[in-house]
Formats: structure tokens, sequence, C-alpha cells
């Protein structure tokens, strides 16, 4: 009755995307889609908590559609839809809210970080995780990779799940297994600190070279190693973001460069801004060819929201006559 695996994740359309969103969240996500029935969807309704201009969001929204396509989401391979295309998604949501308990969202930390840095605390935030749940549960999900920041709203989603089955009989919605991205290290940003929109320390994903040349120069923080001396590797945001665009064999050389001193930060630096620009040109060349074809994109988006709507059909509808809805 369920389909065999039913991979599914959600990205917010928040902001421009970046390197940490890229080794973080797309690329694991292009490389499973070749391991089951794949659905990602931009989680607008998600942004709604942040992104208050209306202009901005649709623009956000549209940009991440464009960029996730660029780094490879197949739209042969996965289902790739807006979460306000399917606003089913509300009604589960509302479903879930009724057998959730408050002390249970209280206890978010994100909506604890949310508050604590300022954001007000509006029903949307509060209900944050309830409408997540939903987005999994609303598609007999089976797995979820997501970064660790969500693994407890993966649990609330288990929880839900599972409530909901005791409640009004098992097989009622389907409980999902988190896939937490606990080895993929946290991308470094340019201070050091985790790469975050948040933090003003992004490498863009997409961005003229001259301007990721101008960052990689002048903002991505060294330490005040002599140029003749050898530099050291641990903590090195440099090194760290070359592992992660260039080559072994360049990887090696830089790190035996690092240990042997002689060379300024200068010339590392230009090394990695080769790396990234070698690794991403390709991603960046297909963005623009996507810009130049809006048509494409409102097609994929359009098959996805379809395909989607189909596979959310049944299980509302199982839902509804389970609680006595139908
Ligand atoms: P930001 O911290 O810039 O606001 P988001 O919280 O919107 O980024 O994250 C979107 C996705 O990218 C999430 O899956 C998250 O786990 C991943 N991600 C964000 N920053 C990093 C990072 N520095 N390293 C690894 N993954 C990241
Ligand atoms: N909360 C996730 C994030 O901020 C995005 C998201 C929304 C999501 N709904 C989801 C991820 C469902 C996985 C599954 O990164």
């Amino acid at each position: 009755m369920f389909p065999a695996m039913r991979i599914l994740t959600g990205l917010q359309p928040s902001g421009k995307l970046h390197v940490g969103n890229y080794f973080g969240a797309m690329e694991p996500a292009v490389r499973l889609q070749e391991k089951g029935e794949a659905f990602y969807f931009i989680a607008n309704y998600h942004a709604m908590n942040t992104v208050k201009n209306p202009a901005e969001l649709r623009g956000y929204t549209r940009e991440v559609a464009i960029d996730f396509l660029a780094c490879g989401l197949d739209p042969e391979h996965a289902v790739f839809f807006l979460q306000s295309a399917v606003p089913e998604v509300n009604e589960l949501a509302w479903i879930l809210s009724t057998v959730c308990p408050v002390s249970q969202l209280e206890k978010a930390h994100s909506y604890k970080d949310k508050i604590a840095h300022g954001f007000s605390p509006s029903h949307g935030l509060f209900a944050y995780p309830v409408l997540m749940a939903a987005d999994i549960l609303l598609y007999d999900s089976n797995q979820v990779p997501v970064g660790k920041d969500q693994k407890q709203h993966l649990e609330i989603t288990r929880d839900l799940a599972g409530k909901i089955n005791e409640a009004y009989g098992e097989g009622t919605l389907v409980v999902p297994e988190p896939i937490i991205r606990e080895s993929a290290a946290v991308v470094p940003g340019l201070d050091g600190q985790k790469m975050s929109k948040s933090y003003g320390n992004t490498l863009p994903l997409f961005a003229d070279p001259a301007e990721v040349k101008k960052i990689i120069m002048k903002k991505l923080v060294t330490d005040a190693t002599p140029l003749e001396d050898p530099k050291p590797k641990e903590n090195s945001t440099l090194l760290a973001l070359y592992r992660l665009m260039a080559s072994d064999a360049d990887v090696a050389t830089m790190e035996a460069d690092f240990d042997r001193g002689g060379i300024g930060y200068g010339d590392f630096k230009k090394r990695l801004l080769e790396a990234y620009l070698e690794r991403f040109e390709p991603m960046r060349a297909r963005r623009e060819e996507l810009l130049t074809d809006p048509g494409y994109v409102d097609e994929v988006l359009a098959k996805g929201a379809e395909k989607a709507r189909a596979a959310a059909a049944p299980v509302i509808d199982r839902v509804r006559r389970a609680v006595g809805l139908a």
C-alpha cells in the first residue's frame, strides 16, 4: 500500500543560498534523489515567519527553485514543488495540532532561539514544528534527511504521528525515519563560526566571480603567522573550505605547503578561489541558462505540484476518514 521508499526534505526560501547550504543540504539531497522516490519542496509557508515582504518571498522562492535545479536536482528523479501548492498540508497541520501538547512546542530549541534573537513570538513561529510534521506526514514519507538542527523537529513529527495512530488507529500515518547528517561537518563561515546568513559570514553559492574574489581575499579570516613560517592546519577555515571544494591531490599539496611554510595566505586564498570557481562554474552556467528560461522552471514546479497533490490526496483522505471528518 505504501511506496517502498519515499525520501522527503524541505528548504526554506529565506535568503540567498551559501556554500554551507550547498554542502549541508543541497548536495546530499541531489545524491539521494537516485535512492528512492524523492520529494523536495520549497517551504514558502514556513518562510513567512521571517520574510514579511511579498515581493521578497516571491523572489527568494523563485531563486531557490532555480538554484536547486542548477545544483543538480533532476525533476525526472525528484518531485519538486512549492509547499503552498498543496494547501492540504494546513488541514493536516490542524489535525496534528489537536493532539500536540503546548508543552512540547514550548521546549522546541528553534523557537526558543528565535525568541532569544528578538523575533516576536507569533503563533506561526510557535506552531512551526506542527506544520513541519504535516509536511512530512502528508506524503507518507519514509526518510527525512535533515541537518542536526532539525533533529528535534523530527522527534516531534514521529511523536505526533504516533499519537494520531494511537488515537485513531495504527496505519493512519506513516512514522518516518530521520536521516540526521551528524557526520557532515558544519561548514565554517568566513570568520570561522558556523556559516549562516544570520551571522553575515557567508560565501555565496552563486555570485559574480569578482565578488567572490573580493570576499575570499578581504573577508576570509586567517591568523597572523608570518609568510615564512609553517601555518597551523587545525582550525584553519581556509583549509576547511578548500577541503570541501578541491581534489584530494590539491588538498594534499596545500596541506604540505601549510606544513612547509614560505607561502603566504594570499596565495592559499587564490587557490581556494580557483577551486571554488572550478567547482561551481558548471552550476553557475546552468543557473544562467535557467534564468533565461522562466517557462521551464514554471513547468517543473507545476508538474511537481501535480504529482505532490496526487500523492497527498489518498493520505489526507485516509486521515479525514480516520478522525471522523469524512
Ligand atoms: P542559515 O543558517 O544560513 O539560515 P538555514 O538554517 O536556512 O541556513 O539552513 C538551510 C539548510 O542548510 C539546512 O538543511 C541546514 O542544515 C543547512 N546548513 C546551513 N548552514 C550550514 C552550514 N554552515 N553547514 C552545513 N549545513 C548548513
Ligand atoms: N525546517 C527545515 C529547515 O529550516 C525546513 C523544512 C520545512 C523541512 N519542512 C520540512 C525539512 C520537512 C524536512 C522536512 O531547514
